[in-house]
């Protein structure tokens, strides 16, 4: 069954701890922690001391996705915090010869490692690296902000990471985020999406468990 990773970007920061209680009752299964620079992306959401703060009131798994520039500079921060997975942009990391020393140096602290690639970077940049992740986020919107629309050529990305993964016999499970409704969620559940990522729609609902419920 596809796993429901709600984005605390849409929470309300104030009663974090409360918003965190409920997704669990409603029985989400990741918590998606989206780290935002204003540099790599144009806008700042939070960064390891909240990551830190969250890890020490709940036991679920934290997603921790980094959309700064330097990701090698503060993993070991977001790693010190609590993170269960590290999921690093492509797009973020200027020598090419530190992608794989970043995987590695994640695995070696026995935290999981994934790649994300933002719309308009192809499936081909990360294919020599797909062997050694846990974890494939595609984005199917522009990172930086929630509450944006869905974007279809996205769903192209994921029947090909399915169809690389069947064909090498790769482990990743491949997480979509953006845009995702019940509408969109059937789309990315039809193309083998195994985890998504859902902001506005988990909670700007009355009720979180509906809303998860509505995306299995
Ligand atoms: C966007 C973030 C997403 C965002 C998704 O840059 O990476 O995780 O929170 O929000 P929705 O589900 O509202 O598109
Ligand atoms: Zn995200």
């Amino acid at each position: 069954m596809v796993k429901i990773a709600p984005s605390l970007l849409s929470a309300n920061f104030a009663y974090l701890k409360e918003e965190i209680d409920e997704i669990k009752k409603a029985d989400a299964d990741w918590i998606h922690y989206d780290v935002m620079d204003g540099h790599f992306v144009p806008n700042i959401s939070f960064g390891y001391s909240i990551l830190k703060d969250v890890s020490k009131v709940t036991d679920m798994f934290l997603d921790v996705h980094l959309m700064i520039s330097d990701p090698f500079k503060y993993v070991d921060h977001f790693i010190d915090s609590g993170a269960s997975l590290i999921v690093f942009h492509v797009e973020a990391m200027k020598d090419e010869a530190n992608i794989q020393a970043l995987i590695e140096h994640i695995h070696e602290k026995n935290v999981q490692v994934g790649i994300s690639i933002k719309p308009a970077t192809a499936v081909d940049v990360i294919d020599k690296y797909l062997a050694m992740l846990d974890v494939v986020l595609v984005m199917s919107v522009e990172p930086g902000f929630g509450g944006q629309s869905f974007m279809e050529s996205s769903l192209d990305k994921v029947r090909d990471l399915k169809m690389r993964r069947e064909l090498n016999h790769y482990h990743y499970l491949i997480e979509i985020d953006g845009g995702i409704n019940a509408q969109t969620g059937q789309l990315c559940k039809d193309a083998g999406v195994d985890v998504m990522v859902a902001g506005s729609y988990v909670f700007q609902g009355d009720n979180y468990q509906e809303r998860i419920e509505s995306l299995r």
